[in-house]
């Protein structure tokens, strides 16, 4: 074992030797072993890092900024625990007292409510990041499978924290969300039952969303998020390229500390600061306390329910909230598998072709969706068209058919306008999906109002 270094007589020195024995030079393979053995930040690390990878705006610092929120998160949300008895009876006097009576607790709860949002938005930008970065590529594929699987968790963490502060908000989107569970075909009513804790939501849901909340799924944040680093650690980050520059044939390498950690530091200081402020200043939403008999005009899922939740309003529910959103993420999970045409890994956008079909299919994708959901909205309706036909098929099946085949027509008429390859075809159709759902999200979040009708956004206010 490495004793600290007698020579150093520097307090900042000795301090972190006695934290890291990691003074051993790196010139061969045992010294290089021991060197990551006595260093818990190379635990996380490899000891050398590719120079390249370095580059701030090829990663952005996104995934070790999901992981900075993990840890705001759990820290803030352990400082809640002490303040804070899951029950009908005293959740939401909880909440008014943490905001009046305890010193910081309004501070401490907005930083938790950012952070949780926060994080939601970075783990999709981050998977948008490795997705156009070509980041998903054998030997990373797992890896983005986990990927995904932490998405899904980080929302549900959001989900179930939603209902703890007992408030209007909190009831109804939590009612309106599990109310898309029973949508599933034979399972949907005894799944939203145990996950309730009975028929509606209750005290009973409170005490299983709390459990969930702060300790089940924490854990398995936890460890697949252990999973998702150590794999990053084992395949080495993807090497950032310029369009049509060669996979480079030697990578110069430095060593990790101080050269990835110290942009970390500078980086996590930058956000943490930012977070601080806009946490001091911006309060976490608290309305009135919940009445189960009162149900808010219009009642709203959490915001990142509302994409699926626009869908509900033009496919019959087996459709738009469980088909869909399935359909949506078994693509998401197979498409590291499906075999590939070009080597463009670390390439942003995979070509110049590749940028010019990305652009177009975000184009059409914001001019397009609008004028879809208007059409449903006030002139197309196939259930009085077609009355005989079960609304499944009416309302379901068939429009979904339709789209289908519209998204299918748009793939080859891609391919075939740009003679494109099979890599940048599927990026465009992505792209295509992607900027559809941000736009029915924010459809549903800022132009639907009373009786979920469209309106503009003043009205909705
Ligand atoms: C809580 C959520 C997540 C955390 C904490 C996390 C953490 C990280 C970190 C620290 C890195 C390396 C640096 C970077 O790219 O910023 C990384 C890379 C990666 N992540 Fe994540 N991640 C999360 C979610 C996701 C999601 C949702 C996906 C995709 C579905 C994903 C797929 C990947 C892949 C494939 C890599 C390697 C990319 C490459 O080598 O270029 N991660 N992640």
């Amino acid at each position: 074992m490495t004793s600290i270094d007698p020579r150093s007589d520097q307090l900042p020195r000795r301090v972190a030797d006695s934290i890291n024995r990691d003074d051993l030079p790196l010139n061969d393979d045992r010294s290089r072993l021991r060197y990551v053995m006595n260093n818990l930040l190379l635990h996380i690390h490899p000891s050398r890092v590719n120079k390249a990878s370095l580059k701030f705006t090829y990663t952005w610092g996104l995934g070790g900024l999901a992981i900075m929120l993990l840890a705001i998160l759990v820290g803030t949300g352990i400082m809640l625990m002490f303040a804070y008895t899951p029950s009908p009876t005293t959740a939401y006097s909880d909440m008014l007292n943490l905001q009046t009576s305890v010193n910081y607790g309004q501070f401490v709860r907005n930083l938790h409510h950012w952070s949780g949002n926060l994080l939601v938005i970075v783990t999709v930008l981050h998977l948008l990041r490795v997705f156009f970065t070509g980041g998903l590529r054998p030997p990373r594929e797992f890896n983005w499978v986990l990927g995904i699987g932490l998405l899904l968790l980080v929302v549900v963490a959001n989900f179930t924290g939603y209902l703890l502060p007992w408030d209007q908000l909190a009831y109804w989107a939590v009612t309106v969300g599990a109310s898309l569970l029973s949508y599933i075909p034979l399972i949907g009513d005894a799944l939203s039952n145990f996950i309730l804790g009975g028929p509606e939501v209750s005290g009973a849901t409170l005490t299983n969303f709390y459990g969930l909340h702060v300790a089940i799924i924490p854990m398995a944040i936890f460890f697949i998020a252990s999973f998702h680093i150590w794999r990053v650690r084992k395949d080495a980050l993807t090497v950032p390229r310029d369009i049509d520059e060669a996979p480079p044939e030697r990578l110069e390498k430095v060593p990790t500390l101080p050269h990835l950690v110290s942009i970390e530091f500078v980086f996590a200081l930058v956000m943490l600061a930012l977070l601080v402020g806009w946490a001091a200043f911006v309060n976490a939403p608290l309305e009135a306390a919940a009445d189960p008999n009162h149900s808010p005009n219009p009642a709203k899922a959490a915001w990142y329910f509302m994409g699926i939740q626009e869908l509900l309003l033009h496919f019959h529910p087996v459709i738009g909230a469980i088909v869909i959103p399935a359909l949506g993420l078994g693509a998401l999970v197979a498409f590291p598998y499906l075999k590939f045409d070009s080597d463009t890994e670390g390439i942003w956008f995979r070509s110049h072709k590749g940028r010019r079909m990305a652009w177009l299919a975000a184009i059409i994708a914001l001019i397009g969706t609008p004028p879809l959901v208007i059409l449903d909205e006030y002139i197309i309706d196939f259930p009085a068209m077609l009355p005989t036909l079960p609304s499944l098929v009416s309302n379901g099946l068939l429009p979904l058919l339709i789209l289908l085949a519209l998204f299918l027509m748009f793939g080859a008429g891609m391919k075939s306008l740009f003679k494109a390859n099979r890599d940048e075809t599927r990026q465009a159709l992505f792209v295509l999906l992607v900027v559809a759902f941000i736009a029915l999200t924010v459809m549903g979040v800022a132009f639907r109002g009373e009786g979920m009708a469209l309106m503009w956004p003043w009205e909705v206010l």
